[in-house]
C-alpha cells in the first residue's frame, strides 16, 4: 500500500454520544447464567449502554457528529462528504449517512454508509484522507455508529455480555496550515475467515419459489479465532502504518486500540513491548461498542487530560470480515468546544 500525502491532511474534530441506559454485569446475570466475576476477569467489561426508547443508530451518530462539528468549530454547511461507518443501519435503505446528512444539515455533502464492523471508523479515515490528499473534498465527517444490543441473542451468554452500544466521529480535514498530521493509514481484509464473526440478513425469498421460515438475525461469533486473528494480525498492521509514515514502534506515544475485550488489547500491547500507560482504554464502562469504541475512548481520554498536545497516536480497528487496520496521527486538534 502507498502513502502519497499529495495534500496535506487534519484531524479537526471528534465527537462521541453513548445511550443513558446503563446495564451492569450483575443485570445481565438476571437474565442469563453468567456472573460479574466472569465478566470482569474475561473481559474487562463491567457495564454497557444500550438503547431504549426513541433512541436510534441515527440519533446516536447525529449526536456524535454535532459533537465532532462542534469540537471542531465548522458548521454543518462546510461537510462536503459524510461516510457513516456502520453494520447496523436502522433501515436498509436510506443510508445512515443520508439521515445524518438530512438531521445536521449538511446541506452541501454527500453521504454514503460504509460497512466494515468494528474496523469500520479506521476504514472511513482511510477514504475520508484518500478523497481529501486527492483534491476532491475538503471536510469529510466520519461518523461511526452501531447498537449491537438490538443483534443480539439475549439467551447466548457468549455474546450478549461483550457488546454496548454507541456512536463517534471523526472530522477529516485538508489542513488549514499546511501541517500534515494524519500521518498514515493502513486497512486490510480477509473475506475467507468472514464466517467467524457474522450477523446474517435473512431476506425472504418469493413464497412462490419457497416455503419461508423464520430465522433470527443474530451476532454469531467463534471468540477463540476472533482472538487469535486479533493477536496475529492487529500488531504487523500498527507497526505496516508506522512504517508507511517513516516511524516506529519507539516513536508511538499512545495505543487507541479497539475496545473489544482487555485481553486482545493486553495481547497485542505486550507483542508491542508497550508500557500499558501507552495504551488507552475505557472497555469497563463501555463494553465493545465496536465501529464507535476508537473515538469513544479517545475523546474521553483527550477529556481527562491523559494525551498531551502532539502526541503521537496509533488508532487500531479490527473486526468481522475479517478487517483490520491503523491509522497514524499526531494528535494536534484543539478543542472549540470549550471556548465560550
Ligand atoms: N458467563 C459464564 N460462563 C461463560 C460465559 C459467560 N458470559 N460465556 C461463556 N461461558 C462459559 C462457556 O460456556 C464455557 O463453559 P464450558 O467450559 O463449561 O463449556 C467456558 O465459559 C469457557 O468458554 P470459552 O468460550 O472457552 O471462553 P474463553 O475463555 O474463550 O472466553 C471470550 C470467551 C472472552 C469471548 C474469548 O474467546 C475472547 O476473548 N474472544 C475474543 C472475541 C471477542 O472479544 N469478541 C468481541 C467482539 S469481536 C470484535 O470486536 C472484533
Amino acid at each position: 500500500m502507498k502513502q502519497n500525502n499529495l495534500v496535506p491532511v487534519t484531524i479537526a474534530g471528534i465527537g462521541k454520544y453513548v445511550p443513558t441506559t446503563v446495564i451492569k454485569n450483575e443485570d445481565i446475570a438476571k437474565i442469563v447464567d453468567t456472573n460479574d466475576e466472569w465478566i470482569s476477569t474475561r473481559t474487562g467489561i463491567q457495564e454497557r449502554r444500550i438503547v431504549s426508547g426513541n433512541e436510534t443508530a441515527v440519533s446516536l451518530a447525529v449526536n456524535a457528529a454535532n459533537d465532532a462539528l462542534a469540537y471542531a468549530g465548522i458548521t454543518p454547511e462546510k461537510v462536503d462528504l459524510i461516510i457513516s461507518a456502520t453494520s447496523m443501519p436502522d433501515n436498509l435503505y436510506p443510508s445512515c449517512a443520508c439521515e445524518v446528512q438530512a438531521a445536521i444539515g449538511a446541506v452541501n455533502a454527500t453521504a454514503f454508509d460504509l460497512s466494515a464492523a468494528c474496523s469500520g471508523l479506521i476504514f472511513g479515515l482511510f477514504v475520508a484522507k484518500n478523497f481529501i490528499m486527492s483534491g476532491t473534498y475538503e471536510t469529510v465527517l466520519v461518523v461511526g455508529v452501531d447498537v449491537h444490543s438490538r443483534f443480539l441473542d439475549w439467551t447466548d451468554r457468549s455474546t450478549c455480555v461483550l457488546f454496548g452500544d454507541g456512536a463517534g466521529a471523526f472530522i477529516v480535514k485538508k489542513s488549514d496550515d499546511g501541517i500534515n498530521d494524519f500521518l498514515s493509514v493502513d486497512i486490510h481484509s480477509d473475506g475467507t475467515k468472514g464466517a467467524e464473526l457474522k450477523i446474517p440478513l435473512y431476506g425472504k425469498n418469493c413464497p412462490l419459489v419457497e416455503p419461508n421460515d423464520e430465522k433470527k438475525q443474530f451476532v454469531h461469533m467463534n471468540g477463540k479465532e476472533i482472538y487469535k486473528f486479533a493477536v496475529n494480525y492487529v500488531p504487523e498492521s500498527i507497526l505496516n502504518s508506522l512504517s508507511l509514515a517513516g516511524l516506529t514502534i519507539d516513536n508511538l506515544d499512545f495505543l487507541v486500540p479497539h475496545q473489544a475485550n482487555m485481553r486482545i488489547i493486553k495481547a497485542i500491547t505486550d507483542r508491542l513491548k508497550l508500557n500499558t500507560e501507552q495504551v488507552i482504554s475505557n472497555l469497563e464502562k463501555y463494553g465493545n461498542t465496536s465501529t464507535a469504541s476508537i473515538p469513544i475512548a479517545l475523546l474521553e481520554a483527550l477529556e481527562n487530560n491523559t494525551i498531551p498536545d502532539s502526541s503521537l497516536l496509533a488508532l487500531c480497528g479490527f473486526g468481522a470480515g475479517l478487517t483490520w487496520g491503523t491509522a497514524v496521527i499526531r494528535w494536534r486538534a484543539k478543542d472549540k468546544r470549550k471556548i465560550k
